[in-house]
């Protein structure tokens, strides 16, 4: 752990929002991940969500099924993947992290659009900021196949106006005149079996996919032990008993690992 994740890269995740770690996953890993994705992403859904239609714009920016791990038993395995866990409760400084959820990120081919610049925190139901997400690419990924950009220090800049993905407003018509408006983005490829992690609040771009297979990622969303459910609506937590205003718990968010 100390290798993968030396204070240098807590220190950096904390000045910059993102952070790259190099094989965090062996071959080995990678090998088993990438078959359960695949399986999880074409098979028929129980529990997890498909959130994009085939032929509807947002399915041009990501195709994306929601709550993998509930569905297959191998994807359940990564998305509470202790080493991915501690990592994301040492980067957030938090005493224990929970799941909020694990998502397939396929960008497809053809006729491809790049998600546009955003923070993820406004969509998420959390009454304060801290939760954060790790990306893993199947393959190694460039600009050429949809690797991502992020903003340096843009965590920030505080909670903005959510984008709609689909049909994207500017981000950057919120921060005008800003010093962050002049921040260069940093451009992030990346080599199977490593990943990034970013806050909720850090400005990311992901390019569009202009290769011929689908740009395959699993992202997977941690929030801090104690993180308030504020009661707003969202996919994963509508309709599973959480109550406003009360700490997230119970066996749909787990804690994935805590400072022992
Ligand atoms: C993407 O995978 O294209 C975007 C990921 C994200 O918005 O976190
Ligand atoms: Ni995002």
């Amino acid at each position: 752990m100390e290798v993968l994740l030396p204070q240098s890269k807590i220190d950096f995740y904390q000045e910059n929002g993102f952070v790259e770690i190099e094989n965090a996953l062996t071959e080995e890993e990678m090998n088993e991940l990438s078959e359960f994705l695949e399986e999880a992403m074409s098979q028929e859904s129980n529990h997890s969500v498909a959130t994009s239609v085939k032929g509807e714009s947002y399915y041009k920016v990501l195709n994306q099924k929601v709550n993998l791990w509930r569905d297959h038993g191998g994807m359940s395995r990564y998305t509470f993947h202790p080493k991915l866990a501690k990592m994301a409760m040492k980067l957030s400084g938090a005493s224990g992290i929970r799941l909020f959820h694990d998502h397939g990120l396929w960008k497809m081919p053809q006729d491809s659009k790049p998600t546009a610049w955003h923070q993820d925190f406004p969509y998420w139901p959390m009454t304060a900021p801290g939760a954060l997400s790790v990306w893993i690419p199947m393959h190694d990924v460039d600009e050429h196949n949809g690797c991502m950009m992020f903003v340096p220090g843009s965590h920030k800049v505080g909670t903005l106006r959510g984008i709609n993905l689909a049909d994207p407003q500017d981000l950057y018509d919120q921060i005008k005149g800003t010093e962050l408006e002049k921040t260069k983005p940093v451009k992030v490829p990346l080599k199977r079996g490593s990943c990034t992690f970013h806050h909720g609040l850090t400005f990311h771009f992901a390019h569009a996919n202009q290769s011929d297979e689908p740009r395959r990622v699993l992202a997977i969303i941690y929030m801090p032990d104690g993180t308030i459910y504020s009661g707003k609506s969202h996919l994963v937590t509508d309709h599973v008993g959480l109550e406003g205003g009360k700490p997230f718990g119970g066996g749909l968010f787990p804690l994935v690992a805590k400072q022992t």
